[in-house]
């Protein structure tokens, strides 16, 4: 089809962007074409959608020029930078204002940027109830994409600003096994509901955004898929694996030493949604959710749909904490 309009999507090796790319190649009717962006053309991911028929396009999120010639002629830009590879607000924020300017020189008429927000904006710098990080953030890999929105604002792209949630993914790892055998979700988030989505589900999203045209252009859209409490999510899980899974509930600051890269960052982050529960859960509207996206996942789908992809194992500390 001629008409159809070009959607380039950053990320479409990865979850939110692969979960876009897919939902284009999986309703060739729907009007829009994807471009799906790699370092890596020859990975196995990309080229899995090459076989499918997409366009490859090499770019690099540091490269604005390379940007501006993947976005040339498409109608629209996805937008997402991996906070978890550069470890640098600095540097995500000269992607993230790489792909705002680039999509403007391209003219391009709708991008969705994925975002989150600026805790500081909830918890300032001097707060001392949890740590200040890299110098200037609380969350770091929240706070550089909030503060990155307004290069969007600035170069006059056509933004919708889009916030994704917990991926339920997360868990594979998370579910571990104790010394005392019993299987555990070990995180600092109390009773707090835990707003979470299946991420296949942030591009299908995405992909209906796109499908409404310009409704959303200038507007924020959090999404999730539910909003349970983890001792509810730890509930279901037990069904769905068949054996118990348990909540255990630590403190923030234990959270924060757990050793793996990032644990302050993430274990601020817990402690914001747990702290700032009713703004963040708030910021993300189930029933708008769904009614840009019907085919949602809920938790217990989705658990069941994926519960041979958890790799439990025994961590030793976890169960000492
Ligand atoms: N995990 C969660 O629960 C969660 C929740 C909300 C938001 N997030 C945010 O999600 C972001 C990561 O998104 P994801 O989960 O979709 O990542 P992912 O699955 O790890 O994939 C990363 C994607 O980004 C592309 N990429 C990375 N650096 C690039 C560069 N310099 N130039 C071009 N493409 C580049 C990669 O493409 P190639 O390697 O093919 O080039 C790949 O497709 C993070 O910033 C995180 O903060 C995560």
């Amino acid at each position: 089809m001629t008409d159809q309009k070009v959607i380039a999507v950053v990320g479409s090796t990865g979850q939110q962007g692969g979960g876009l790319a897919r939902a284009i190649l999986d309703d060739p009717a729907g009007g829009f074409k994807l471009r799906a962006l790699t370092r890596n053309p020859g990975s196995e991911a990309a080229k899995a959608l090459a076989d499918r028929g997409a366009d490859i396009v090499t770019a690099d999120l540091d490269d604005q020029a390379s940007l501006e010639r993947a976005f040339d002629g498409a109608y629209g830009v996805y937008g997402v930078t991996n906070f978890w590879e550069l470890f640098s607000v600095e540097r995500e924020q000269a992607q993230a204002a790489n792909i705002a300017r680039a999509s403007v020189e391209a003219k391009v008429h709708h991008v969705i940027w994925s975002t989150l927000e600026d805790t500081r904006l909830h918890i300032p710098l001097d707060d001392e109830r949890m740590p200040t990080l890299m110098g200037s953030y609380k969350v770091p890999h929240y706070d550089g994409k909030g503060e990155a929105d307004r290069f969007f604002a600035e170069a006059g792209a056509p933004t919708t600003y889009l916030a994704p949630s917990f991926y339920w993914e997360t868990l594979f790892d998370m579910v571990q096994r104790g010394e005392d055998g019993v299987l555990a979700i070990t995180l600092p988030m109390g009773n707090a509901r835990l707003p979470g989505i299946a991420a296949k589900d942030i591009g299908l999203t995405a992909y209906r955004i796109f499908g409404r045209g310009d409704e959303f252009i200038g507007s924020r859209i959090g999404i999730a898929g539910e909003h349970l409490r983890v001792a509810e999510m730890a509930a279901i899980l037990s069904g769905v694996l068949g054996e118990e899974v348990r909540y255990v509930n630590v403190p923030p600051s234990v959270f924060r030493t757990f050793g793996f890269p990032g644990a302050d960052d993430v274990g601020n982050m817990f402690q914001f949604k747990h702290d700032f529960e009713d703004a963040y859960v708030g910021a993300r509207d189930i029933t708008l959710a769904r009614s840009i996206n019907p085919d949602l996942s809920t938790f217990e789908d989705w658990a069941v749909a994926n519960k041979d992809r958890f790799k439990i194992r025994v961590v030793a500390e976890l169960a000492t904490v």
